[in-house]
Order: C-alpha cells, then structure tokens, then sequence
C-alpha cells in the first residue's frame, strides 16, 4: 500500500489530499473567497491566499486521512498548467517535505489529472470505472479538450478549443448578465427552472474536432443588448430561460464534438472531466446521449470535478508505480509542461 499526500495550488482554490493506492482517504479543499469582488481571479491575491491556507490545508487533510507526515511515502504537486505565483506555493512545499522527509517528490500536469479523477476507486464499490482506451471531454475555465486516454499516463489531445474555454463561456455570458465570478455555477442554477428551447443561439461551424465558444459570446452579448433596448426589464422577466438557452447550446456544442470522437475512434467508454462537468444540464445531457449511442458513461463525484487534490494523488499514485519522480531542482510552468 501506498501512501501520497498531493498539493493542488494552481489558481484559487488550495487543496490536500491523501490517497491509499487508488482510495482517496481525505479531499480538503479552501477557495478563495477573496477574487468575488474584483469580478475574476488576481494572480497576486491568490498567491498570498494559497501561502495562509496550505498548512492547515494539508494539517487536516492528513487529520482526516488518520496519517502523519512520517507515513507519507510520496509528496506530490501541481506542476502546470496556472498561474505560475500559486503554482509556486504548491510546488515548494512539497519539495520542501520531500526533502525534510527524504521521500519522493512526484510533479503533476492538472488536466491529465482531471482525466484521471474518473479513475478514482470508490471506496463502497458503488461506482464503475473506464477501461482502457477511454475517451474524455475536458471542460475548466482554461481549457476544453478531448482526449484518449490510452493509458493513465498516455493521453492524446484529439480535439481542443481554438479560443475560450468552456467554463469561460458560461463565466462570460454570466458577466453579461450581469452576475458575480464564476457565473457558471450560478447559470446552471438558474437554468434549473428555464425553459432550453425559449432561445435560440449559433452553433459555430468548426473542423475536425476543435472547438471554439467566441462567437456564440458575441452573439450572446449582442442578443442582450438588443433585448435590453427594448424591454429594460428583458433581463429580471427572463432571466431563467436565458440561462437554461445559453447553458443549452454550451451543451450541444460540447456533446456534437464528443459524440464525432466517438465515432471517429470507435470507443464506447465516455468520460466527462474538469470544473464544468459539475453543470446539471451537461451532466443529464451527457447521459442522455450516452444511452442513444450505446455509450458506457462516466462522471467523477462532483468534489472531483472542480480543482481538487484527490485527482493530483489518483495522477501521481499511477507515476509512483512508473517510477516518474522529480528531483529538487524541478520548477512550475504557467504553461502546460
Ligand atoms: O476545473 P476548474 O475548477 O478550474 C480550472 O481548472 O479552470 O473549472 C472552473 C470552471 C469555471 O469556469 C466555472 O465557472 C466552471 O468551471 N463551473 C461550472 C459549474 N461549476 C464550475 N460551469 C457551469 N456549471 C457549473 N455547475
Ligand atoms: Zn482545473
């Protein structure tokens, strides 16, 4: 059995966790409130933020977890992709246990660990797992990929965004309604008593398997603007079944692509990964689609979906057995490394 504490800083949420093998034992996450009021999150705060909340971040991660530092036998981190000031909190407390504890230190790259939170054994055996080749559809605020994982260490990137990122075209369009950072969760609260079908946005005519959401943002802004003019209550009167359209068509976009990669590669194991698989309409949706096209689907537990430390542990228990460890001298990258 082995035991890895892993370290998530990357953006603003700090994170601990301690996995047995593929059993998460502790998940202890703390967001940083402090972003809400500048509308997005500011580099600099997190970093700070990130530097008061990782002791007792990791103290009680290792509470929950029954353990102490000296049972620990590997330090793990989020490597990149983020902002390089919080990645670099992250990064230096785990070399500095490594060191002091003369364990392995193990760097981890965040989206392949978003992937791999679909790997997490439960610990009832209530949920399934993928086998391997297996396809996922990434959503974050940075990024929106489709990948096969071929392997837990091997993943192919078939399909990306070619401008914003999912969860930014929900965190946009909720700026555009005007609501406070991050919008996504607070549309698909919304959306919950909207009506999908009220309006109707375009889906963008995009190659291959990239995605791309900057259109349907301009449109989105366009179409409230417009609306706006002429009732200047449109937003109040309608703000439900604004939300449930807009989350729609994120939906279909994302499902469109997913559902091409799946023909295209012949593979019937679906994952969806990463902050905005915690959206109620994709989820539903995703299964829906799962069962028409004879999909075997599967979706991490909502802690494991936002940025957490669960899936840096699942990520670097698979690199503790390929032996993947760093030394001292390894550094953080804002981008992906
Ligand atoms: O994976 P994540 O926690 O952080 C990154 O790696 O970026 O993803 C954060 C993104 C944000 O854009 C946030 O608005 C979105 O995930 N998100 C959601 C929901 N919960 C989080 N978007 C739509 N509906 C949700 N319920
Ligand atoms: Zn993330």
């Amino acid at each position: 059995m082995i035991s890895i504490l892993a370290i998530e800083s990357s953006c603003d949420e700090t994170a601990a966790s301690v996995c047995r093998d593929k059993i998460i034992l502790s998940n202890v996450i703390s967001s940083q409130k402090i972003h809400e009021k500048y509308g997005g999150v500011v580099p600099e705060l997190a970093s700070r933020a990130h530097l008061q909340s990782i002791v007792p971040v990791v103290d009680q991660a290792l509470e929950i977890a029954g353990l102490k530092l000296k049972d620990i036998d590997a330090f793990a981190f989020t490597q990149s992709p983020g902002l390089i000031g919080a990645l670099l909190v992250g990064a230096e407390f785990a070399k500095s246990l490594s060191l002091a504890f003369d364990k392995p230190l193990i760097a981890v790259q965040h989206m392949q660990a978003h992937v791999l939170a679909n790997l997490i054994q439960p610990v009832n055996g209530e949920n399934k797992i993928p086998s391997f080749p297996f396809l996922c559809l990434t959503v974050s605020g940075g990024h929106t990929q489709i990948v096969v994982c071929e392997s837990p260490l091997q993943q192919k990137i078939i399909g990306q965004t070619l401008d914003d990122a999912a969860g930014e075209a929900f965190d946009k369009s909720a700026k555009i309604l005007g609501l406070p950072y991050p919008g996504g969760p607070l549309i698909d609260k919304y959306a919950k008593s909207g009506d999908p079908h009220k309006y109707h946005f375009p889906e963008p005519k995009i190659d291959a398997l990239d995605f791309s959401f900057s259109g349907l943002k301009t449109a989105f802004l366009y179409f409230i603007r417009d609306n706006k003019l002429t009732n200047p209550h449109f937003l109040e009167e309608n703000i439900a079944d604004i939300c449930a359209s807009i989350q729609a068509r994120i939906v279909s976009i994302l499902l469109n692509k997913l559902k091409k990669a799946a023909e295209q590669t012949g593979i019937k194991d679906v994952c969806i990964a990463g902050g905005v698989s915690a959206n109620s309409g994709l989820r539903t949706e995703f299964e829906k689609t799962g069962k028409e096209e004879g999909w075997n689907t599967f979706i991490p537990k909502f802690e494991y979906c936002t940025d957490n430390a669960a899936m840096i542990a699942i990520t670097a228990y698979y690199k503790y057995l390929d032996s993947q460890f760093e030394d001292l001298a390894v550094v953080p990258s804002a981008r992906t490394a």
